[in-house]
Formats: C-alpha cells, structure tokens, sequence
C-alpha cells in the first residue's frame, strides 16, 4: 500500500531557518520535501539530498523562467519561502513565486517574515519589516486561491540574533545591554522551534490563519536577564544605554552618519521593536500545534551552554 505523500517546496534550505525547517519537515513520514536552490549553492544541500529531500535547482531572481518555476511546483501543497534579502527578494522574488503557486494550484504559500509582529510597525522603522509588509500588500492585491500565511515568532532566541545581533548582551563581559525601562513585554523562539511551527503550517489541511502568531517564550528584557542568570548561574552588568526616546536618537544618527552600512543600524531597529513593545505579538497560538513543545529561555541558555 502507498500512501500519496504530501509534497512541500522550500526556497532558502541552505540558511540557518531554512534548514530547521528541513530538518523539521524530514522528520514527517507523509512528506516529500522539494528543495529550490540556486545552482551556485547546490553543493550546500549534500545532506539534505541524502536524508531524501528532491533538489531542484532554479534561479530565482532570473527572468523569463515564470512556467519552470511553475513546473517545479507541480503536485505542491504547500511552497515555503526562508529566504533572506533586500525588496527584490523580499517582494518582487516572492510575488513571482506566489504567482507560480497560484499557477500551480498550490494549497498554501509561507513567505518569508518569520519576524516580530511587522504589522504593528510603522514604515520607516524597520526597512526589513517595511518589505515584508509591502509583500502582504501585494500578495492581498492580487488574492487568489492560495492562502498566504505570514508565519510570527518575535525574535530568535538564540546566539546569532537575542545573544548577538540584537547587541542586548555582551556575554563575554557579562553585560545586559539595556535601552528604556526593560519592562515593555517581547516573544522570544529559537530557530528550531519556528522551524517546527512552519512545517506544521506547511501541512495542515485545515486553514490556517492569514497571520500565525508562536512564541517559546513571551517575555520582558529584565526577565529575559534573569532567565540567563538562573539557567547558566553567571550574573550580568545591566548597563543603562539611555531611554527609548534616546534609542530613537541613537538610531536616526547612526542612519544619517552610514545610510549604507545596515549593521550600524539595523541591530538597534530590531532592539527598539522588540523590546519597546512595538512589535509585540498579540494572537500567539502555540497550541494549535501541541506536539511541538518550544523551548524556553531557560531551556536554550542551558542547551547551549551559553
Ligand atoms: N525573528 C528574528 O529574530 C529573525 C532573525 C534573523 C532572520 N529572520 C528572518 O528569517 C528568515 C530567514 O533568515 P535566515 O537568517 O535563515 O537567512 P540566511 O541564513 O541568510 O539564509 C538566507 C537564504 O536565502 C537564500 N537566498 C538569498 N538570496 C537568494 C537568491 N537571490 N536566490 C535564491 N536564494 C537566495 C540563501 O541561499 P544561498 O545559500 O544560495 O545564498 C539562503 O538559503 C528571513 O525572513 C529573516 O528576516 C528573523
């Protein structure tokens, strides 16, 4: 007997969410993973390929490939997009591939926002969140039969983006680095959680909300600090930085002196929406999936040894 197995097409495996999302989706027996890459990376989903996932490899950015891409997606249920880029990606790359999945009679396409809540953003705070915001836009404008669902998780709890992009701590020195008051309320989820989250979304067969809210933990900064205290048994500095109306100050200086150099920047935009309340999540329904069981801060710091 064969059981028809359901196909899902990812776009970005080799990135660090993509690949927890691939992972995530392997370990479900009725799925046939699908990976599009581009043909220079191709070599980066060794491992993958050999767990059984099906590689395709397809350019997306290139144009006048609109049917193949169409082709690709033939027999899909659901098409994810962890890709990570500028508007081009984010909005002109996946508006082509929605409208490949709406060719396709695709059940569901995941564009790639995986973010905090972007829709309680304002433009100009966050040129990132202005672009995810811009494809909803577009993917609303031309509403077809595909669901589109923009997948929330707050921040990524773990070493890259909570304990280092987001410039909050300094573990080396034993530094929580704080800007207003640290009571303002964020969510927090690793990679590997969120990865789980979107390949139950990626199957679900009953409809999933336009805006999927999860969170491993929802949080202050100040209780954010206290968790890594208690879970690692290390003590931190909290140094003052200054009030978010300083924040404001700190960022639109940083803009001005190096409009070109994100990492100047962008950190601090991400700090001001996460731990100023801004992009707070406010429909988080983990439970609409109860096998996944997302880590707390505690249960992170500790795994990691951090
Ligand atoms: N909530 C948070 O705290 C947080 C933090 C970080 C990221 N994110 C979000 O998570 C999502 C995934 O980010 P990530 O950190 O996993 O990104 P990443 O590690 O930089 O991976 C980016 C992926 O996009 C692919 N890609 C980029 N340009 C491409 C192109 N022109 N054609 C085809 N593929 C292309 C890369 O493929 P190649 O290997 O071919 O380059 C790679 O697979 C993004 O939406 C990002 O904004 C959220």
């Amino acid at each position: 007997m064969t059981d028809k197995k359901k196909i899902v097409v990812l776009a970005g495996a080799t990135g660090a969410l993509g690949s927890d999302i691939a992972q995530a989706l392997l370990e479900k027996p009725n799925v046939q993973l699908r990976l599009l890459v581009r043909p220079e990376s191709v070599g980066k989903l060794a491992t993958l390929k050999q767990r059984g996932a099906e590689i395709v490899e397809f350019d997306l950015q290139q144009e006048g490939n609109d049917q193949q891409l169409v082709d690709g997606l033939n027999g899909a249920f659901s098409l994810i997009s962890a890709l990570n880029g500028g508007k081009e990606i984010i909005v002109d790359t996946q508006a082509k591939m929605l409208n490949a999945a709406r060719a396709a009679h695709v059940r569901r396409f995941i564009p790639s926002d995986f973010s905090y809540n972007i829709f309680g953003l304002d433009e100009g705070d966050n040129p990132n969140s202005d672009d995810r915001r811009a494809f909803a836009k577009v993917a609303d404008a031309g509403r077809g039969d595909v669901e589109v669902v923009h997948i929330l998780n707050g921040a990524f709890l773990d070493k890259r983006i909570v304990f280092g992009f987001l410039g909050a701590f300094d573990l080396q020195q034993h530094e929580a680095l704080l800007w207003g008051d640290g009571d303002a309320v964020t969510d927090v989820t690793t990679y590997r959680d969120t990865g789980r989250y979107a390949a139950e979304v990626a199957v679900d067969d009953a409809q999933v909300p336009a805006v999927f809210e999860v969170a491993g933990e929802v949080l202050t900064f100040n209780q954010l600090v206290k968790a890594y205290e208690e879970a690692s048994g290390k003590s931190l500095t909290i140094v003052n930085k200054g009030s978010y109306a300083d924040l404001d100050r700190e960022i639109e200086a940083r803009l001005k002196a190096e409009p070109g150099n994100f990492y100047a920047w962008l950190p601090l935009m991400y700090y001001r929406g996460s731990f100023g309340g801004k992009g707070k999540l406010h429909a988080i329904a983990n439970d609409r999936y109860p096998s996944v069981k997302p880590e707390t801060v505690q249960d992170y710091v500790r795994r990691e040894k951090l």
